[in-house]
């Protein structure tokens, strides 16, 4: 059987991108977006309309709560298939990664016993670094799978090293909130597969860019934040039935363990952000130029956000490049190995002020650690003042990459 060709999506102009972004009218350059996107109007109005039409509390008979019911379950089943999860696991929807991590993080440990491992890549952000260090408490064996400084990578040879038969769940990001390049997940799954243990794939800094794909990786949980991804303050932790299989969630005793998500989901979730989650459908459609929700027009919006992406990742990188004074923190890969999430310090001029001479020219970037802290002591780099950080995704142009070059050039 022949399987027809791959046929990229048209990208549309970016003026027409950016018509669906009210906050993108004004001539502010967001160029912060891994600290969080903005929002397509529709999912700030599906939120107002939300608060407005069927703000009740969920599983009653009456119809504005069977309404209410229909959006978060529709909710739960678009960010599956957003994650491509459908048929192999669930996703649990929450206030943010950082909490989901610590959910998981206490429901291991009532099925952990003292001695047993956890291995933390130092290239996380501290959401899916501190949930399982605090586990130390309680007896159980921290390890930390080193970056490289010189390749900026944690390196499969030195994961090998520390997996033991002891060895529970390894936690590592997709990609790093300040390096900007995607890890080769798969790989690294198989390799703590084969050595009997779990993977936590902190995937915040990728979900902005590119198609999550839980079922060809083959990881057993994947979180990410809604709120970095056109989306409402709110994150998303998928697991595989497997890997829910032995754990009880903190919601109520009387609510049955095998309740997933509703077990892990301690309370209630926002309603209304699950109404927000809901409304990028049409933006993707949008953007797949296509007239169904199906996991193709996911597929297919997300390469035409690399397509629109990847030319200002170039453009920037080329001009800090040129530099000498300037050290990009990470590869720098100009092509589709890495975000545009792209760090860099000055030999003698501080981040903080280089951030704050950009921001008073009307553009938005970010100085720091990025929480990204055992990262940055891990590369020398000072926790005050940390590195630059521009991140772009799909709706910044060119201009406003030119503007920042404009105002960076003497700077540097
Ligand atoms: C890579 C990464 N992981 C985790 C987080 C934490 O996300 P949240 O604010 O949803 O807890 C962030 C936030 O910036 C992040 O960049």
């Amino acid at each position: 059987m022949s399987s027809s060709p791959h046929v990229l999506p048209a990208i549309p102009e970016r003026s027409a991108v950016r018509s669906w972004f009210p906050s993108l009218k004004s001539d502010f350059a967001f160029l912060e977006n891994a600290g969080g996107s903005q929002v397509p109007g529709v999912v700030a109005d599906a939120i107002r309309d939300y608060m407005v039409e069927r703000y009740v509390q969920l599983g009653a008979g009456y119809r504005h709560s069977i309404e209410a019911t229909k959006v978060v379950a529709d909710a739960h089943a678009f960010v599956e298939r957003l994650m491509n999860a459908e048929g192999i696991g669930k996703v649990v929807l929450g206030g943010s990664t950082t909490s989901l991590l610590h959910v998981l993080a206490d429901a291991y440990m009532d099925i952990w016993e003292a001695g047993d491992e956890v291995i933390i890549a130092e290239t996380n952000h501290e959401a899916n670094a501190g949930s399982w260090a605090k586990l130390t408490k309680r007896g159980i064996v921290l390890k930390t799978w080193p970056v490289d400084p010189e390749t900026y990578q944690c390196s499969l040879e030195s994961l090998k090293e520390l997996l033991t038969e002891r060895t529970q769940i390894v936690a590592f990001p997709h990609v790093s909130n300040l390096l900007g390049e995607i890890v080769d997940v798969k790989a690294i799954t198989d390799l703590v597969h084969e050595a009997g243990a779990k993977v936590v794939v902190d995937g915040v800094a990728y979900a902005p860019h590119r198609a999550i794909d839980v079922k060809s990786w083959g990881v057993d949980w994947y979180v990410y934040s809604t709120y970095k991804v056109y989306g409402p303050h709110m994150a998303a932790l998928f697991g595989t039935y497997e890997a829910f299989e032995p754990l009880t969630g903190p919601n109520h005793f009387f609510i049955p363990k095998d309740s997933i998500p509703y077990k892990f989901e301690l309370g209630s979730i926002s309603h209304e952000g699950c109404a927000g989650l809901l409304a990028l459908q049409p933006y993707l459609r949008f953007l797949a130029g296509r007239e169904v929700d199906d996991r193709q027009t996911v597929e297919s919006a997300f390469e035409v956000m690399t397509g629109l992406e990847l030319p200002l990742q170039t453009k920037l990188l080329r001009f800090l490049r040129g530099k000498k004074s300037v050290k990009i923190i990470g590869l720098g890969d100009e092509g589709c190995n890495s975000v545009g999430t792209i760090s860099f310090v000055h030999e003698s001029i501080s981040s903080i002020e280089i951030s704050d001479r950009v921001d008073a020219c009307n553009i938005g970037i970010r100085f720091g650690h990025m929480y990204a802290v055992r990262l940055c002591e891990a590369l020398g780099i000072d926790l005050e003042a940390g590195v630059v950080r521009v991140s772009l995704v799909h709706y910044n142009t060119p201009e406003e990459i030119d503007r920042l070059i404009e105002v960076l050039d003497p700077i540097l």
